[in-house]
């Protein structure tokens, strides 16, 4: 049968990869074997497998940093926790957006969200004695269990997806009143599935990290991008749901690599609010030389790690979040065409067979955003990715994400322009008939 893609150069290039498997295999590391076989055969995938943005970065941050790069900052070292002028901008964004009071000091930049990840991560687990592991509430981002590992950090995950709304509760208890889990985590909207958390689900976390001190790190990755609702409007609402709402005991990690186009900038914001950047705790001493919990932060690890955040990127963020700030630049507008997108692409995939796996907000539909989950009957997750590399069509399997819907693809539209979209349907429509249902016909590829 003659796929989109020529079979035995898919399948040379999944062999010379040496992977077990090529439907486990990392995002990156799938992301080179497409690269190889768009080389080899010259034909253009549907690229789906890696969540980068795939629009232009916004010409005030350039121009920022442009302009503090020619007044010489660049020789200059700047401060570990961030130049004035970003602490406050980054301050005031958390009032407008989240509607949330956190003092400028424990604002601050890192090196990506990913930094700020880290960071907290290895903050919490050697905040208190006795209190070592995270738990992850999944599906999640496969690198910040890469992270806990890098650590040493032990942890724990579930999948949420049978646990949403009430449920989240004595699912949650029973991690937490263990009494050793320093932190839990998750993303909101959540990177694979574009679940988002009710008001309910994280009051339900912040009322349980109180009761058992146990931190959330809440990570914003796609802030602002659940676009059922228009969070635009600084210092309007409705403001962004937020853990913050519920408890003190949480750090915010915002990154601007989605929603202000700004990944390779490598730049992303930790905010933390003052009852638990002022509180200490018995076992930071030993760590990082304080046992004040901001001290430690930042005179500690982040010293110890980058030692900040370089200079003239500071000031690129720094010129577009006093814009957003101001009300000048609407940044939710800028990246509205992500959401646009999954629409029509969620339509031509169950259109043509497959299904989307994590579908619902509890009686809500999730909302169209950077990412959608999809599966089709009869394959595994794993078989899925291998059999649509055939269709020229990647994304990868949701079992790397700590989801038990083993069945499923996480799908990232940020590559997939409208051009794209008929060549999209063609090869989803050829992959239904060449798959029909029920029948025991299943893989090309094997
Ligand atoms: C959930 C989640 N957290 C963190 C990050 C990393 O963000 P940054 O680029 O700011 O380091 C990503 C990026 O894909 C993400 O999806």
């Amino acid at each position: 049968m003659k796929t989109p893609i020529d079979r035995a150069i898919v399948k040379q290039e999944i062999t010379s990869a040496g992977l077990e498997s090529v439907g486990l295999a990392s995002i990156r590391e799938l992301n080179r074997i497409v690269n190889n076989i768009e080389a080899a055969t010259g034909e253009r995938f549907i690229r789906m497998e890696m969540g980068v943005p795939g629009l232009e970065p916004p010409k005030i941050a350039v121009d920022a940093e442009i302009e503090a790069l020619k007044k010489g900052v660049g020789s200059k070292y700047p401060p570990f926790d961030g130049v004035p002028e970003l602490k406050q901008e980054i301050s005031r964004f958390v009032k407008n957006f989240i509607d949330i009071a956190i003092d400028p000091v424990s604002c601050f930049p890192t090196v990506g969200s990913m930094q700020g990840c880290y960071l907290a991560m290895m903050c919490t687990t050697r905040r208190t004695k006795g209190k070592d592991r995270l738990l992850f509430i999944d599906p999640g981002f496969p690198v910040n269990k890469l992270q806990a590992k890098v650590l040493g950090v032990p942890y724990d995950h579930f999948d949420v997806y049978e646990f949403r709304g009430e449920k989240l509760e004595s699912k949650l208890e029973s991690y937490l009143e263990k009494g050793d889990v320093a932190a839990l985590m998750y993303s909101n909207p959540n990177n694979p599935a574009w679940i988002c958390f009710t008001d309910q689900e994280l009051e339900i976390i912040g009322t349980l990290a109180t009761k058992y001190d146990c931190i959330v790190m809440e990570d914003l990755a796609y802030f602002g991008m659940d676009f059922r609702k228009d969070y635009s409007q600084p210092a309007q609402p409705p403001f962004i749901p937020s853990v913050a709402k519920y408890t003190d005991n949480y750090i915010l990690l915002i990154s601007s690599s989605k929603s202000f186009s700004l990944a390779g900038q490598r730049i992303g914001m930790t905010a933390i609010p003052e009852k638990l950047f002022t509180s200490t705790a018995d076992n930071l001493k030993d760590w990082f030389g304080s046992s004040k919990f901001g001290y430690a932060y930042i005179f500690g690890a982040m010293y110890a790690v980058s030692s900040g955040v370089s200079h003239s990127n500071q000031y690129g963020l720094c010129g577009l979040l006093k814009a957003v700030n101001d009300g000048q630049y609407n940044f939710v507008d800028s990246v509205k065409e992500y959401g646009d997108r999954a629409a029509v692409m969620k339509r031509l995939f169950v259109e043509n067979g497959f299904q989307i796996v994590y579908d619902m907000d509890e009686g809500e539909k999730i909302a169209d955003g950077f990412y959608f989950t999809i599966s089709f009957p009869g394959f595994t997750g794993v078989e899925l990715v291998e059999e649509l590399l055939y269709y020229g069509i990647s994304a990868i399997s949701l079992t790397t994400t700590g989801s038990d819907r083993h069945e499923g693809l996480r799908a990232c539209v940020s590559l997939t322009g409208q051009d794209r979209f008929q060549e999209l349907e063609n090869r989803v429509a050829q992959f239904e008939r060449d798959h029909p249902q029920g029948s025991d016909f299943k893989l090309i590829g094997s």
